[in-house]
Order: C-alpha cells, then sequence, then structure tokens
C-alpha cells in the first residue's frame, strides 16, 4: 500500500506539472501537485506509525506549522516582482533539507553506510550544500543585500575547480574509510564552492543560476530519496531536477548562449558607452505616438523588463482597450526571454487581465510583424535588436528575436538609448521607420492614452 501510495503521488506531481504547461491549467496543475505532496507526507507519517518508530511528534508536527505557516506568509505576502528571489530561497531551503537528511544517515549510521548508499549520501550532502549556499548568495543579490555586479574571486574559475575536486575527494575518503570527518569536510567545501560559484556571476544573469540551482536542489532530493529509501521523493527529486535543467537549457538557447558562459564568463561587452546613442534618431511626442497608434489597423506591442520596472502593465492595458474601441486590432508578441525571468511578462499581463487570447510567443508573432501598422516596444530592447539577424560580431548573433522592423512604423518607449541586458546598442532605434518615445514607460503610456482619448 505505501509503495503504492507513493507511485499516486508521483503520478500526481507528473499531472501537475503537465498543468503547468498552460496558463489556463496551470492553478489546477499547482494544487494536483500540492495534493501528491499531501499524500506523500501522509504517508510517510502512516508507515512510521505502522513500524512502530518512535517519533518525535512535537519536532514532526512543530516543524510542520512553522514551516507552513512560513510559507504561506510568503506566499501571500511575496511581490510579483519578487517571485526570484522566493524561488531561490525555496531552492536553497530544499538543497539545505537533502543535505541535513544525507547528514542525519552519516550521523545516525557513525558513517559506516554500504557503498551504493554512500555515494548517493555524498552527493545530496554535496549538491544540496552547494544549492543552499548558492541560492542563499542568488537571493541576497537580486534583494540587494550582496553586491548585484560580477564579483571576481581570485584565481576563478581554477580556485572553484580545485574546490570541487577537495571536495569529491573529502567524500571518497568518506566512502571508503567510513569516516564522518571527511563527509563533513566535503560538505564544507561544497558550501564554500556554492559561494564561490555564484559570487562572480552578474545579477541579471540569476534567474537562469536560479533556474540550475533549481534543478540542483531536485538532484539532491532524489539522492536524499535513495539514502532513505523513499519513492516519493525520488520521483519528486528526479522531476525537480529534469525540470529545471530543461527550463536552464530553454533559457540559455533564447538567449543564445551557453550554461558555461554564463556561468564562467561575462555576457557580450560588444560595444563600449561611447559607441551607444552617438547617432540621430526620430524623436516623438504622445501626440506623434497617438497619432500613428489611432490611424494603425494593426497594433503588436511588445513589453520587455523596462514595462516590469515601470509597472506599466496597467497602463499598457488602458491603452490597449482605447485602440480596440477605435476598431484597431491589438496583439502581444512576447519573447521568451523578456523581462528577466521565464514567463515575466506573460504574468504582468495577466495582473492587468489582458487575454492570454492576444499574447503571441515568437514564432506566431514574426509572420504577423509585415501585417502591422505599427510594433509598439515598451522597455524591450535586446528581443527586438535587429543585429542578432545580421551581425555576426554582435554577442548577440544568432538569438531569435521579434522582428518588429518588420512592421511599417515601430515605436519604442524607453527613457533614454541605454543597452538593455547585454549591454549593446540597437540599431533599430536609428531606422528611419523608427520613432522613439524617451520616458518612464507608465507615465509616457497614460500621457499617449491621454493624446488618443483627445483625438
Ligand atoms: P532589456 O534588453 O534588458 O532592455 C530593457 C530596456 O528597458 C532597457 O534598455 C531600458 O532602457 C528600459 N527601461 C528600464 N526601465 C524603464 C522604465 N522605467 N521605463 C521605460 N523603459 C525602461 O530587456 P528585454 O528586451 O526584455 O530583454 C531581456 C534581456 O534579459 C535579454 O537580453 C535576455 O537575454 C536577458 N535575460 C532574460 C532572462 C529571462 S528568463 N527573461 C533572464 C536573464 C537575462 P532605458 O534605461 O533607456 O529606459
Amino acid at each position: 500500500m505505501v509503495e503504492l501510495a507513493y507511485l499516486l503521488a508521483g503520478v500526481l506531481f507528473i499531472v501537475g506539472l503537465k498543468g503547468l504547461t498552460s496558463p489556463r491549467t496551470a492553478r489546477r496543475g499547482n494544487r494536483i501537485a500540492a495534493l501528491g505532496m499531501l499524500v506523500a507526507i501522509i504517508v510517510v507519517i502512516v508507515d512510521l506509525i505502522g513500524l512502530d518508530a518512535k517519533l518525535a511528534w512535537g519536532i514532526v508536527l512543530g516543524g510542520m506549522v512553522v514551516g507552513g505557516g512560513i510559507g504561506l506568509l510568503l506566499a501571500l505576502r511575496v511581490q510579483m516582482t519578487d517571485m526570484p528571489q522566493l524561488v531561490a530561497a525555496f531552492n536553497g531551503f530544499g538543497g539545505g533539507s537533502s543535505a541535513l537528511v544525507a547528514a542525519a544517515a552519516v550521523v545516525a549510521t557513525n558513517a559506516v553506510i554500504p557503498t551504493e548508499t554512500a555515494v548517493t549520501t555524498s552527493l545530496s550532502l554535496i549538491i544540496g550544500a552547494i544549492t543552499l549556499t548558492g541560492s542563499f548568495i542568488a537571493f541576497g543579490k537580486l534583494q540587494g543585500i550582496v553586491p548585484s555586479k560580477q564579483v571576481f574571486l581570485p584565481g576563478g574559475t581554477a580556485t572553484n575547480a580545485v574546490i570541487a575536486l577537495g571536495a569529491v575527494v573529502a567524500a571518497g575518503v568518506g566512502i571508503f574509510s567510513d569516516s564522518a570527518t571527511a563527509y563533513w569536510i566535503a560538505t564544507g567545501l561544497a558550501a564554500i564552492l556554492g559561494v564561490t560559484t555564484v559570487l562572480p556571476i552578474g545579477g541579471a544573469d540569476m534567474p537562469v543560476v536560479i533556474s540550475l540551482l533549481n534543478s540542483f536542489s531536485g538532484i539532491a532530493a532524489a539522492m536524499a530519496g535513495f539514502v532513505i529509501g523513499n519513492q516519493a521523493l525520488i520521483v519528486g527529486g528526479a522531476l525537480v531536477g529534469a525540470a529545471g535543467l530543461i527550463l536552464t537549457i530553454e533559457m540559455a538557447v533564447a538567449m543564445n548562449r551557453s550554461i558555461p558562459s554564463i556561468l564562467f564568463s561575462q555576457f557580450g561587452g560588444g560595444a563600449t558607452a561611447e559607441d551607444i546613442g552617438t547617432k540621430p534618431v526620430n524623436r516623438a511626442t504622445a501626440d506623434d505616438v497617438a497619432i500613428a497608434l489611432a490611424y494603425a489597423e494593426r497594433v503588436t506591442i511588445v513589453p520587455g523588463y523596462g514595462l516590469a520596472v515601470a509597472q506599466a502593465q496597467h497602463a499598457v492595458k488602458d491603452l490597449a482597450n482605447a485602440l480596440e474601441e477605435r476598431g484597431i486590432e491589438v496583439t502581444y508578441a512576447i519573447h521568451p526571454v523578456a523581462g528577466r525571468m521565464p514567463g515575466h511578462m506573460n504574468v504582468l499581463l495577466a495582473e492587468a487581465d489582458v487575454s492570454y487570447d492576444l499574447l503571441l510567443d515568437l514564432e506566431q508573432a514574426n509572420p504577423r510583424f509585415p501585417q502591422a501598422d505599427v510594433a509598439l516596444i515598451v522597455g524591450a530592447n535586446d528581443v527586438v535588436n535587429p543585429s542578432a539577424r545580421t551581425d555576426p560580431d554582435s554577442p548577440i548573433y544568432g538569438m531569435p528575436i521579434l522582428n518588429v522592423d518588420d512592421a511599417k512604423t515601430t515605436i519604442v518607449v524607453k527613457r533614454s538609448l541605454s543597452p538593455g541586458f547585454a549591454g549593446i546598442d540597437n540599431p533599430l532605434f536609428y531606422e528611419d521607420n523608427t520613432l522613439m518615445f524617451f520616458g518612464d514607460a507608465k507615465q509616457a503610456l497614460e500621457e499617449t492614452l491621454v493624446a488618443v482619448d483627445a483625438l
């Protein structure tokens, strides 16, 4: 019965994950996966009672109430913009718990562990400790507690390689000589490695790193599942490990970067500050933009990171409503890595009640740009940079972009000619059919709405 119940929990996790593949079914998917977790927890407890295990009920129930309470409070209070930090903290706690499960196994057995289990115990300790400290450095960077710029450590990658090797050797000693001390040294080195690996990575790369650490937390949990022989933990951990890795790879591909280049080197650096913004542009006012929009038949809005910074999702929706009332067809083109976290734009637009049907992904949006009268770019930059198509020397060359330059007119709303995440200039801004409307996205769109209404 216990094994069957674990299987049921595993199936519920998978069905839940499937639900997360579409915004429509995501809430239900989340609940189904949570139900799977509830089944797993109840089964563990019932199983232990059946085995007449001596449980410190106070600690078990107290831990559940305190942990659940903190989780509930965080989930209720977190701002949408702080979501990456929350995920980082959850990953860190997940990795830490797996390492603790393995540590308990080392203590309980006095480090005399059969070789197969000893290997998974070491992996759980090492990967769990890296995830714990790495995630909290990521959390600190996003929260502004740790400097978010790249912090270079002496020796760089070579130092990390030595620490990693030290951890592996110490774990090997632990496995073959049944030494608890060796296991603790391996864990300590892994904890240092988490810090030294994540500290040199720039704040903007954090979402990819967090996704990778998410995958690590799953692998650590699966290894802990082998240590204590718990099928649900193995299945759940493997799912998180695989899902996190797939997401990491998808993000890296959508940014045209390799995972090692994110972990071990700097993004771009192609253009120098002097190159940027020296050429003339077509400046536009709210009235110019309103006229271009109000006399269009089809408008495609391209949101980017600046929309999130300005919190302009409601302003964009209000403007879209006004255009729709004039019979103009409005759609939204969403690049897979627009913003700073997967689904960033979808979440923001959902907050403003933009219908999912109007959101087009890259493959759907690109063939439609030639029919669009206006592409209205709100705080996006890299995801509409044509150098990705045309300049083999560009650091983003090969990254699929939204071909907004195919639209009859392109309007870009941003505060200046400053570059985006990749730190490079955008030739789109200097095109003849591009209008630059400088200003904070929220304010600029609100002014545009007033101007549209006045027409
Ligand atoms: P970016 O290329 O980063 O450009 C954002 C632009 O928003 C900036 O050029 C900035 O220009 C403007 N901006 C900032 N605050 C603004 C405000 N208050 N009002 C109006 N504009 C504002 O953004 P993107 O096009 O969304 O591209 C995302 C980038 O992030 C890609 O390079 C991607 O690879 C990277 N990235 C994405 C992710 C994920 S998963 N989404 C994760 C890591 C990295 P001004 O300063 O001139 O206003």
